[in-house]
This record gives structure tokens, sequence and C-alpha cells, in this order.
């Protein structure tokens, strides 16, 4: 399916709570696609880590393809590497469907930005608690997406950083409606409505569902809590 298709979808099944696949079991990652599906996931959440941009190295372009395989549901790489610009190309053939670099990794993220929407697939932009939002301000309109971490990135399983909410919201406030909005990092039960409320679309959660047997509970709960109460 074309990205731009599966951009769209994505918008039209916000708020949708993401896997962050960081925690699965990647030796039964075809299980674990089938159990995510029946559970009613609407798209997954890569985490790709070089060790360098963050203390903590994950997986690459093998694991990409293999879910390209396995799922026809987006898939958003979150590329938490050094010098991204230069994988863009290969995510995108890979399977990608968005590809977000961080705000930290490059000095200026507009070739790249446009590097990922030539290639057809979603810009995304990181960033990271301490990054203030007026570091991205400029290139917003070469945005398809904006990630606020709400942890420094690196690890799962991590403590939610509430100077995200501030963000998510002054974000939803600014953006273009057809810009996504993201947060990734400590997003739980206690945490994920907060961020709903906040304007937060796509909500990524790694231990809120995969320290949790039953993933159709867990990602039915998660759910529920992140649609903001209609007033
Ligand atoms: C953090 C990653 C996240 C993380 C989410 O470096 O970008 O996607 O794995 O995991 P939890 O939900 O456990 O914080
Ligand atoms: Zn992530």
């Amino acid at each position: 399916m074309p990205q731009s298709n599966q951009l769209a979808r994505l918008r039209e099944s916000s708020p949708a709570v993401l896997p962050s696949l960081l925690l699965c079991d990647f030796g039964n990652l075809e299980r674990e696609v089938r159990d995510l599906e029946e559970a009613g996931v609407q798209g997954y959440h890569l985490d790709v880590m070089d060790g360098q941009f963050v203390p903590n190295l994950s997986y690459g372009l093998p694991i990409v393809e293999a879910m390209r395989r396995l799922t026809d549901l987006p898939l958003d790489v979150h590329l938490m590497i050094v010098d991204p610009g230069k994988y863009v190309r290969q995510f995108v053939e890979a399977g990608a469907d968005v590809v977000t670099i961080h705000r930290e990794a490059v000095e200026d993220p507009r070739p790249v930005l446009e590097a990922i929407r030539a290639q057809g697939a979603g810009a995304g932009l990181a960033i990271n608690p301490p990054t203030a939002l007026k570091e991205i301000q400029p290139v917003l309109s070469l945005c398809d997406l904006v990630l606020v971490m709400s942890v420094m990135p690196g690890f799962g399983g991590q403590v939610f950083d509430p100077v995200a909410l501030d963000k998510l919201r002054t974000l939803r406030a600014t953006l273009p409606e057809d810009v996504l909005l993201e947060v990734d990092g400590g997003v739980n039960e206690e945490t994920i409505a907060a961020c709903g409320e906040a304007g937060a679309q796509l909500l990524v959660a790694g231990s809120a569902i995969f320290r949790k047997t039953d993933y159709t509970a867990a990602l039915s709960q998660l759910t529920r809590l992140a649609a903001p109460i209609a007033e």
C-alpha cells in the first residue's frame, strides 16, 4: 500500500495506541504480530537504536523488513541514530511508512525530512524532553508527524516526564490538523489519559503492553483511556 495511504490510515484510526516492539519476543515475531492484530492494533512503532545517539542497541533494517512481510498495518519507524539521512532510503525500501528522525541527531533536519518525503514516506521529527519546541518550529511545515518524547530515549520501561504534556498542548494548538502528534515513553494506564487530553493522537506503549499477558485487555484499556472525553 502506498505510504500516503498508510498515513491517512493512521490519522483515521487516531487516537491509536502503537505497540513499541522493543520488549516483544523476537523469537516469536510472527506470533506476536498475530496476537497484537487479534487484540486490535492499528500500527507498529519500531525503535531503531545505534548505541551512539542513545546508549543502547536494538535492531535495524532486517526487523523492519520482517515486519513488512508479516503485516499490512502502518510501520512507524523511530530512528534513534546519528546521521539518519544516510539510511532514509534503505528504511523506506525496507517498508517503513513513517520515518522519524531526532532533532538532536542532525544539524539541520530540513534535507532529511525532504528526503523522507521524496522517498514517498511520512516524515517525522522527534524531540527529547530537554529540547525546546523552538528548535523544531521552523521545520514543522516539512513534517507529517511530530514525536514528543516523554523519556530520554534508549530504554523501555522508564518513567513518564510530564514536560511532554505542555509540548503536546502547544503543538496541537498550532500544528495543521493533518500533522500527526505522537508521544513515546512511559505511556501506561496512569499517564495515557493526560496524553490524549493534551492532544496526542499516536500513543506509543512498550511495557504497558508487553509486560502484560493479555494484549487484548491491555490494548483496549489503553485505547479507551487515550480518547479524550467528549465535552
Ligand atoms: C524509548 C523508545 C520507546 C520505548 C517505549 O527509547 O523510543 O518507544 O521503548 O517503551 P515504554 O512504553 O516501556 O516506555
Ligand atoms: Zn520510540
